[in-house]
């Protein structure tokens, strides 16, 4: 979703913010635009629809010169996406320059009422009603630009971070953020600002996440300062960076999601890294230990969460009915909040997010505090939003995720709800220490699983080809893997635009049934479990109608090969962490196909990676 890149400092501006916007493309986006305030304090704003190579070939012929400036990558909301949609927007004085991710809720109502003082309007979006209040009251009050944004803000309903520089002022570039993420980065006489830390990282690790509310000045060889839109200065906390230039690289893969996919074994390593403690005895995280009685007396776990981060909820809500005998409930973010939900103090929530910035998810949270409930936060992106609007939670350490098809990011939840579920099980009592020696040492196998399972990646490379005909592809799993299911049919409509639908597999008789004959794949995950034998008649019953079936099946299975068209073999692993290794298969499978029919992996189309708005 929307991008945004700021630069003011001794440095040319515009390599430095081209640069950012292409660590930026990863969260998806239709056009690309910068504004720069050139030696002779003249702005200029330069913007076009496409890609950010688009806008270099774009800006090749004119004057991209200036210290300072400003840039974005546009998610279209408000209006198609074309070049005068695309950001940044600016005053009608051609003074003043905004870049903006969010959207405004009353914009409508703001733009009829500047129509009405003559106000003119170049496109569609929600932005430009923005800058022009901004002109608006600062041309009407003759006052600084700060008390310009902060009283355009002060009229603002909804979510929104912004940047906006100023020509009549070239030392200044002023930032502020709601509900929308924005970082600040600090150099050495130079400032940064980024929706994420990964446009910032090349130049510095030192950040200041802003809250809520919060107007960064930044100002040219000055120390930043933050006030609130009361004018009332905000504490600023500056926090050192734990991430490194080359987790933002492909590192010689030919993709992000397929150097992700290779990266599992390590980043569940990281995942488990110092939580299974006391000689593999022990589940140990802070987030419990630290909060022991909201989890002793829960009376309910209501997980929410968005996208692939539900499906890792899917199987944690098991997971912690499992081990802690609480009942769990599993919600789309975007419903519960809108839903009226019963929610009360002996509640705890637990929201996932690999971002820690997805709009629904975040208002979910807040509207579980509001009705009292002790908030968990399940996520990747430190110091993401989410973490920090939890009361407590457990990070994934996976690493930044840029692929948009989630891929490393579910492993990681999914084991970390594991361990949560054990580590709450522990506190309550509620399993028993062979059990939890049993468990510990399942997730301790899963790295080394993880390894032997990506051996798989030629055999499903040629698999694949077979596949790129299908129009449609139906996903079957049972218990802990119909949430598989559900991820391993996402996962192929995300990236290669083949319609897939994931089903619990005894529910196939009700419905999909009727969609199967020779041109319809069916993939059966079918481990063995307690529910092996079931999923074998499951897949009699495709066959017996014609279909074909991929069937991912535990090394060793004498049955399902004599049956199924195509067999896939994981290494045996236990039935409560086996979602962790069959999703292996399903990604790649996923990232085969979607090579094979030429589609752009890592950006798929109309996807965003953090999805900042409703
Ligand atoms: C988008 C992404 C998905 C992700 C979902 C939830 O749709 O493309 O990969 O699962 O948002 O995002 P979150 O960051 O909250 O996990």
């Amino acid at each position: 979703m929307c991008g945004i890149v700021g630069y003011i400092g001794r440095q040319e501006a515009y390599p430095i913010l081209i640069k950012g916007l292409h660590r930026l493309e990863y969260r998806g986006y239709d056009s690309a635009g910068v504004a720069l305030v050139n030696p002779d304090n003249v702005l200029n704003v330069y913007k076009t629809r496409g890609k950010v190579e688009d806008l270099e070939r774009f800006c090749d012929t004119k004057d991209v010169s200036g210290t300072v400036g400003i840039a974005h990558t546009r998610w279209a909301t408000h209006g198609e996406p074309n070049d005068i949609n695309a950001h940044p927007h600016f005053s009608t004085n051609g003074k003043i320059a905004i870049v903006h991710n969010g959207t405004i809720e009353n914009y409508n109502v703001l733009k009829q009422a500047l129509i009405e003082h003559d106000c003119e309007f170049r496109s569609e979006t929600d932005t430009e009603v923005v800058v022009k209040l901004i002109e608006y009251i600062q041309s009407t009050n003759d006052c600084s630009l700060v008390d310009a944004v902060r009283g355009a803000l002060k009229q603002v309903v909804g979510a929104y971070a912004i940047a906006v520089v100023d020509c009549e002022d070239p030392d200044m570039i002023i930032a502020a953020r709601k509900s929308s993420p924005l970082v600040v980065g600090i150099g050495d006489h130079e400032t940064f600002i980024g929706s994420d830390a990964s446009p910032i990282i090349d130049y510095t690790n030192q950040v200041v996440y802003l809250g809520d509310d919060e107007i960064a000045i930044i100002r040219r060889d000055a120390p930043l300062q933050v006030i609130n839109n009361d004018n009332i200065p905000a504490k600023i906390d500056v926090q050192t960076l734990e991430l490194s230039v080359s987790q933002l690289e492909k590192g010689g893969y030919p993709h992000f999601m397929l150097k992700e996919i290779f990266e599992q074994p390590n980043t569940i390593y990281d995942c488990i890294r110092g939580r299974i403690v006391n000689n593999d005895t022990e589940i140990k995280l802070s987030g419990v230990i630290d909060h022991p009685d909201r989890f002793i007396n829960a009376s309910r776990v209501v997980i929410v969460a968005c996208g692939t981060s539900w499906h890792a909820g899917l199987i944690g809500g098991r997971l912690i009915e499992n081990y802690t005998r609480i009942p769990a409930r599993v919600e789309y973010a975007s419903e519960f909040r809108y839903a009226n939900p019963v929610i009360t103090s002996s509640d705890v929530v637990i929201a996932i997010s690999q971002s820690g910035e997805t709009a629904d998810t975040l208002a979910a949270i807040k509207l579980a505090k509001e009705r009292g409930a002790f908030v968990y936060g399940v996520c990747n992106v430190v110091g993401s939003s989410i973490a920090r609007e939890t009361d407590s939670g457990t990070y994934i350490h996976v690493g930044p995720e840029i692929g948009v098809a989630s891929t490393k990011a579910f492993t990681g939840q999914v084991t970390v709800l594991t361990m949560l579920a054990l580590a709450i099980g522990q506190l309550r009592g509620t399993v028993n220490k062979s059990q939890l020696l049993e468990a510990i040492a399942n997730i301790k196998k899963l790295p080394e699983l993880i390894r032997e399972t990506l051996k798989l990646n030629d055999r499903i490379e040629k698999l694949s080809r077979t596949f790129t005909y299908a129009h449609n592809f139906l996903y079957l799993g049972r218990g802990y893997n119909y949430p598989s299911a559900l991820e391993g049919a996402l996962k192929l409509k995300e990236i290669s635009y083949i319609h897939a639908e994931g089903y619990p597999a005894a529910e196939m008789k009700h419905g999909p049934i009727a969609l199967i004959d020779k041109e319809l794949p069916t993939v059966v995950i079918a481990p063995n479990d307690d529910l092996h034998e079931k999923v074998i008649s499951n897949i009699q019953q495709v066959k017996a109608r014609g279909g074909s079936v991929i069937a991912i099946v535990t090394k060793g299975d004498t049955e399902i090969p004599k049956i199924a068209d195509y067999v896939l073999e994981i290494p045996p692993v236990a039935e409560s962490v086996s979602p962790v290794v069959v999703s292996v298969p399903l990604q790649l499978l996923a990232y085969h196909i979607a090579i094979m029919k030429g589609c752009d992996v890592d950006m798929p189309r109309n996807l965003a990676k953090s999805v900042t708005v409703e």
